[in-house]
């Protein structure tokens, strides 16, 4: 443990001194800096740990379990490490009773049950303050994140460039019915980096743990999550762990290097 803490704190030196991801600007993914290659976290065994139920111990004020691999948990961790199979489709997927942008498809509006009972309550609870939220993306298929992924590909000239805004085939969590990428009519219902100065997202940062999603890929995180900041990627883990990872300021992949 001794030794992982040392390792996490070179990180978070590295993340401090060489990771910053400006908040209002345009998405430009070809300007990143930041390299899987240079991923710290990179490599960490979090899909060999057994059992599968482990007990997590973080620091004295925080404990709990967490079925992080297995597929069908709500709290799957999914990452460029810990992909899914091709053929994982959740059985439980429903249609997502939220306002969607208009150029939606109907496969983007699903989402496994428990997730989009949540995401639902929490549109409902963010309309009661005024502020309308906007889906635009939940499950991906395989197939479909193949297809966004090839298609970045192409746009910006590089596999590694691509793969900084957007999953490889397997390794998206879309693919699990647990994520809604959401927008807003204040940036034109798009997904853009500036959706993060909206009084929007102002309010999803520190209201989404209670309906038990957390912003996934958050800014000034990059290195450790491997995606640029995404302030409209909403994942839902279940709310006793939204609320862990929001009140410690963690990524998944924080939370469970120090559990395990
Ligand atoms: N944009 C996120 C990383 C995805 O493609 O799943
Ligand atoms: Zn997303």
């Amino acid at each position: 443990m001794q030794i992982k803490f040392l390792t996490f704190i070179l990180a978070l030196l590295l993340i401090v001194g060489g990771c910053s991801n400006a908040v209002g600007s345009q998405t430009v993914p070809g300007s990143e800096t930041n390299s899987q290659d240079n991923n710290p976290l990179q490599g960490i065994p979090i899909s060999a740990v057994e059992p599968d139920i482990f007990t997590l111990q973080l620091g004295v004020a925080v404990q709990g379990t967490v079925d992080y691999h297995d597929i069908n948990s709500m709290a799957v961790l999914v990452n460029k490490q810990n992909k899914l199979p091709a053929d994982y489709v959740p059985t439980d997927l429903v249609e997502t009773n939220i306002p969607f942008a208009s150029y939606v498809g109907s496969e983007q509006k699903l989402l496994r049950q428990e997730a989009a009972e949540n995401l639902e309550a929490l549109f409902a609870e963010a309309e009661k303050n005024g502020l309308i939220l906007y889906g635009v993306s939940g499950y991906r298929s395989y197939q479909t994140q193949k297809a966004i992924f090839n298609n970045n590909v192409r746009k910006y000239g590089d596999e590694t460039k691509a793969n900084k805004i957007s999953a490889r085939p397997g390794e998206s969590e879309h693919q699990t019915g647990l994520v809604m990428d959401v927008t807003s009519q204040s940036v034109a219902y798009s997904l853009v980096t500036y959706f993060a100065d909206t009084a929007e997202y102002s309010w999803l940062k520190d209201n989404a743990h209670h309906y038990g999603f957390i912003i996934r890929y958050p800014q000034g995180k990059e290195i450790i999550t491997g995606y640029i900041f995404e302030p409209w990627h909403l994942r839902y883990v279940g709310k006793d762990l939204a609320k862990i990872l929001y009140e410690n300021n963690l990524t998944y992949e924080e939370y469970l290097f120090f559990a395990i």
